[in-house]
Parts: C-alpha cells; sequence; structure tokens
C-alpha cells in the first residue's frame, strides 16, 4: 500500500511537472508564434509593413504609382507626338541617317547561321549559370586585349544586369557597404547600387561652367576618401557628359587607386563608340589591368552590337591570380543562380559567333565604324550650324565631347521649351544623343536650340 502511494507521489510529481514544462512549452510556442508573426508582419527589407487588407480592399490599396524612368518616359512622349517635325535626342541607341534603329547586317549574317545550326549543334538547353563557355575567351580578348586566367567571367544581363551582379557579390563576399559614381551618371547606376544594399554618393566631375572634366576635384576625392573606397568609373565614353579623363589623367586615377587601395568598377557600355576603334577604347582598362590591381569590369554589347533588346554583357572580375579567379567565379555563380538561375543564350550565341570569326569580327568592326562616324559627323554638322548663327556661347564641347552623347548646358527650363514647343525631346540634364540627329533635321535642331538660347539670353 505504500509502496503505491509512494508509487501515485511519483507520478503526481513527474506529472505536475510534465505539465509545467508542458506549460512552458506552450508558452514558447506561443512566443515564437507571436514572434513569427511580428517577423512575417514587421517591416521587410525595404521598410514597408505588411498590412492586412480590409474585407473588399485590394491587397495593393497602400502602394502609389511610381514616377515614370524619365528617359522611357521620353520615348513614349515623343512616340505619341503627332507632329511631324518631331525629333527624338533622347534614347540612347543608335539610329540611322533615316532616323530608324539599326540591326547590324553582321548580327542579320550570325543570326542566320544559327538558325542553319538550330537543331543541329545549337540548341535552345540552359546554358551554364555564367553563361556560354565560348564566351569567355573571345570577351576577354575584347576588352582587356587577350585571353586573362586570373580573370573570373561570366556572362550577364547586358551592362545593367554586369552591374547588379557586381553590387551583390561585393556587398555579400566583400562586405562593401559605400560606392561612389560620378556626378553626373547614368540615372541607373545609384539605384542599381542601392538595391544591392549599398550607399551611392557622387565624386566630382562634371564642371558646368567649362563644360569639361573637374579632374583636380576627382583626383582630390579619390585622395581624401577613405581607403579602399569603390570608385564606378565609365572607361569610354562618358554617359551623360561625353568627357573622359586623358591616357595622362588615367595614369594618375591609376595611380591614387593603388595608393588607397581603392576598387574600380570599370563601366564599359560604349567600346568603340568614343573613337571608333575598340582598342583605343580600351585603353583604360588595359592600363589598370597591367598595373597588376584587382577590379571589376561590366561589359555591354548593347551599344556596339546594337543587342540591346537581347541583354547580353559580361562581367569580368580581375583577380591576383588564377586561383583567387576560380573561386570568385563559383561564389559569382552562388549570386547569379537565385536571381535568374541562368542566362538566356540567344544573344549570347550571336556575340560568340561574330567574335569568334574573323571575318565577322572584321565586319562588325567596319560597321561600329559607320555608326561612330555618322555621330561625329552630326556632331560637326551641329556645331558649325550653330556657330554660323552665332549662337550665344561657345559650342566647341558639341565636338569635343565623344561616344554617343553631349552634354549641351542647355538648362532645364530651355530644355522644357525644346520638347514642349519645337517637339524636340531631350533629357532635362541638357543630354542629347547624338545618334538623333541626321542631315534632314540637323537644321531644325540647331534653329530650335538658337530660339532657346537667344531667349535665355534676351532675358537675361
Ligand atoms: C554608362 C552605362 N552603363 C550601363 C548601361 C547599361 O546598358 P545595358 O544594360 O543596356 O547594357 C548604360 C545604358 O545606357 C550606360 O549608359
Amino acid at each position: 500500500m505504500e509502496q503505491a502511494q509512494q508509487c501515485f507521489q511519483g507520478l503526481a510529481k513527474v506529472c505536475s511537472a510534465g505539465i509545467a514544462q508542458g506549460k512552458v512549452l506552450a508558452n514558447q510556442a506561443q512566443q515564437a508564434a507571436e514572434s513569427a508573426k511580428k517577423d512575417y508582419q514587421g517591416a521587410s527589407s525595404s521598410g514597408v509593413v505588411f498590412k492586412m487588407p480590409k474585407d473588399g480592399e485590394s491587397l495593393f490599396q497602400s502602394i502609389t504609382e511610381a514616377p515614370p524612368d524619365p528617359i522611357l518616359n521620353t520615348a513614349i512622349a515623343f512616340k505619341n507626338d503627332t507632329d511631324p517635325r518631331k525629333v527624338n535626342l533622347g534614347i540612347g541607341a543608335y539610329r540611322t541617317e533615316e532616323g530608324k534603329p539599326w540591326v547590324l547586317p553582321v548580327v542579320v549574317k550570325a543570326e542566320e547561321q544559327m538558325l542553319r545550326e538550330t537543331g543541329k549543334t545549337v540548341d535552345k538547353e540552359y546554358i551554364p549559370i555564367d553563361g556560354l563557355p565560348s564566351l569567355k575567351e573571345c570577351t576577354q580578348r575584347l576588352i582587356f586585349g587577350e585571353k586573362k586566367p586570373n580573370v573570373a567571367s561570366s556572362q550577364a544581363l547586358s551592362g545593367t544586369g554586369a552591374l547588379r551582379i557586381v553590387g551583390e557579390f561585393m556587398n555579400q563576399f566583400l562586405g562593401i557597404k559605400k560606392i561612389y559614381y560620378s556626378d553626373p551618371t547614368w540615372g541607373n547606376h545609384p539605384t542599381i547600387f542601392q538595391k544591392s544594399g549599398m550607399v551611392a554618393e557622387t565624386y566630382p566631375y562634371w564642371d558646368a561652367q567649362k563644360k569639361g572634366l573637374r579632374f583636380d576635384d576627382m583626383l582630390n576625392h579619390m585622395k581624401n576618401a577613405p581607403d579602399g573606397s569603390v570608385y564606378l568609373l565609365h572607361p569610354c565614353a562618358h554617359n551623360p557628359t561625353g568627357v573622359d579623363p586623358s591616357m595622362a589623367q588615367w595614369q594618375q586615377i591609376l595611380d591614387v587607386c593603388l595608393k588607397k587601395k581603392h576598387i574600380p568598377i570599370m563601366d564599359s557600355a560604349y567600346q568603340g563608340y568614343a573613337t571608333g576603334s575598340l582598342e583605343n577604347d580600351r585603353k583604360s582598362i588595359e592600363l589598370f589591368y597591367n598595373s597588376g590591381m584587382e577590379f571589376f569590369v561590366c561589359q555591354s554589347f548593347a551599344k556596339n552590337l546594337g543587342l540591346y533588346g537581347e541583354r547580353i554583357g559580361m562581367v569580368h572580375v580581375v583577380c591576383k591570380n588564377e586561383e583567387r579567379a576560380r573561386v570568385v567565379l563559383s561564389q559569382m555563380k552562388m549570386v547569379i543562380r537565385p536571381m535568374y538561375s541562368s542566362p538566356p543564350c540567344h544573344g549570347a550565341h550571336l556575340v560568340s559567333i561574330i567574335l569568334n570569326d574573323p571575318s565577322m569580327y572584321k565586319q562588325w568592326v567596319s560597321e561600329l565604324k559607320i555608326m561612330s562616324s555618322r555621330i561625329l559627323e552630326s556632331r560637326s554638322n551641329l556645331r558649325s550650324l550653330l556657330e554660323k548663327k552665332k549662337t550665344p556661347g561657345t559650342w566647341n564641347h558639341v565636338t569635343d565631347q565623344i561616344g554617343m552623347f553631349s552634354f549641351t548646358g542647355l538648362s532645364p527650363e530651355q530644355c522644357e521649351i525644346l520638347i514642349k514647343e519645337h517637339h524636340i525631346y531631350l533629357l532635362k540634364s541638357g543630354r542629347i544623343s547624338l545618334a538623333g540627329i541626321n542631315k534632314a533635321n540637323v537644321e531644325y535642331v540647331a534653329n530650335a536650340i538658337n530660339d532657346v538660347v537667344t531667349r535665355k539670353s534676351a532675358k537675361l
């Protein structure tokens, strides 16, 4: 009996301990659920707090409409304008003398070759995470002059995708939280890096008064920045100013980068457009490579091969040695995999066919020359007309600047009048794309610029 009583008491103790423990566990579970709920409903990484929609309300009730992209919006406004005199100087894409987009004949040839091979040597299978293997060597040759075993190269979704991979990689693997970009720069630059979790700040670049480069200020910024700062540089044909450092200035930029262990990202979106020569336009990149430093290169084929919509580019990471390049590439693939799994193959095949076939490469070089020469001609025609009209101010910058764009120095108000009254579409920053100018419209454009400039100076 006594034994049974002891047994019962023991059991009761175990039970109540069990109940107490159960209560603790239940409490813990409830707390976890509450915190999970908080996590689920709290601020997301974008800082937005989830709000349950009321009955009948849209889940998307609290979202406000985003402002239109200024560049793409210009294109839409141009399209909707019914005035026959309209001119589009806003878009960063090549146009022919007739104002039409141009599919390069060499691209058509490569397409035809690809079509003949489709189903035979070319298929539509997934390509590797880091892209078509045959792209690596030929794109390295194009941007560095030769194959580079110490460079980790991966296909990317054009220049934008390459920049985004670099941003993510820097953040995830190097713990980099800040980047400096030129003032001004391509509008998407700061946002790409902000979306990669980095703070983006400007360094001085454009001198509005002299319509040139603030080189000393730029260099001083680099000298005074903390060691190991990241600088986003345009190796040629700076967008939007069309003003590049000279080779002697690039050397000084490199010297500061080496001394301060800064990390450059060379964003090459216009190789071949600055001077008309692919070799000349990679000189700054070769200079950096030959110094032995480690840096990033983003390479786009949108402009120089006219493959805008194919989204084909490369990211190259110059490393100390081959072993580091292998490791970097392996992790770069880990960055890419959850973003878009693997890149598209169509544009990749086209670039690979053209760069790996000597006769097609030669044809491309001559077609690139046609594009860059036409732009040079537009520059000189516009300048000489403005000078002939004695339009107030100096206009040498129109021909001094290089690449696809000119930073005209026109004020936002003057740009507004050009758009509203003259149906000439450009960015409010005063950037024009010379590709939109041709022999048929240059006089009209020059007259309109003359009108808005003389109006302004008359007011002054
Ligand atoms: C300086 C610069 N970088 C990168 C890009 C990205 O171009 P895409 O993504 O079309 O290759 C552009 C496009 O205008 C650009 O001007």
